[in-house]
């Protein structure tokens, strides 16, 4: 119910580009956010969605997260986690596209899954050097397992908790980061702050479902009003927050 009353205000507060003057966000929405062309990677994940919803794998679960709303058990299909756990189709195509237009190197993912989003960053740009943290293993060496059927090399799957992983990251620092697991306030905060050592101007952060209960979005408006946060564009699933200095503190909401 939270998540329908948001999705209402959401639709009822959020805008196009028409009246977005910064020059940046504009063309990161018109040019990124709008931009109508058919990848041919469209196709590659739409195929591996269809490999995951046909899947006939159950996976023994280690859930450090939220869990999901509607399973219950540790036991879990495949074909049923990508229709609760998984990024959607339309949310991997958008993640491709903002990987691909800003042309991240170095990218984080807290939270594999069934590797929907990592295969997005993956294929956005071959060069780049993805790192992605699940705490579940077999969810973890499920995902492994399919890139390497999928030839995808340039991602490093990582299992363990956020909390122990994130300090013993290499990495100086990170171009993108996603955020996508375990959704309540106290710890997205957490690894919000935790990751702000890592970041340079050009950082862009991604939230996933801000909307997801009360307290994530409360954890949206800290991370909003944080003083290291200029830009931040709202687009319900996932939100993009921007540390650039040239830029004014602005807030968007956009359909996407
Ligand atoms: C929503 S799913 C990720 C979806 C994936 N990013 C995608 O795009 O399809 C969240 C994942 O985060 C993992 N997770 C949650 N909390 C965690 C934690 N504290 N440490 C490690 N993994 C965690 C869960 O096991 C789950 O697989």
């Amino acid at each position: 119910m939270y998540q329908v009353i948001s999705y209402i205000k959401f639709l009822f507060t959020s805008t196009n580009q028409h009246g977005v003057h910064s020059p940046f966000v504009y063309n990161f929405v018109t040019k990124c956010l709008y931009n109508k062309v058919n990848y041919s990677a469209y196709q590659k994940l739409t195929d591996y969605h269809k490999i995951l919803k046909s899947s006939r794998a159950v996976l023994q679960i280690t859930d450090l997260g939220e869990g999901s709303k509607t399973l219950g058990t540790n036991k879990r299909k495949v074909n049923q986690m990508v229709k609760t756990s998984s990024s959607s189709k339309k949310e991997s195509k958008l993640l491709f596209r903002v990987t691909q237009y800003f042309n991240f190197n170095t990218i984080l993912e807290l939270g594999t899954s069934l590797g929907m989003g990592t295969y997005a960053l993956a294929l956005a740009n071959k060069f780049s050097k993805i790192s992605t943290i699940e705490g579940c293993p077999n969810t973890s060496n499920f995902a492994k397992s399919k890139f390497k059927e999928l030839e995808i090399k340039n991602v490093t799957f990582i299992n363990g908790d956020f909390t122990v992983i994130i300090p013993s990251l290499k990495e100086d620092k990170f171009d993108f980061i996603f955020f996508d697991g375990h959704h309540n306030k106290a710890a997205t905060i957490q690894y919000f702050k935790s990751l702000l050592p890592k970041i340079h101007n050009d950082t862009v952060f991604v939230f996933d479902d801000i909307y997801w209960s009360k307290g994530m979005t409360e954890a949206w408006e800290y991370i909003k009003a944080h003083k290291t946060v200029t830009v931040t564009v709202d687009c319900f699933h996932l939100a993009f927050v921007f540390f650039r200095k040239e830029q004014a503190k602005q807030h968007f909401k956009i359909r996407v």
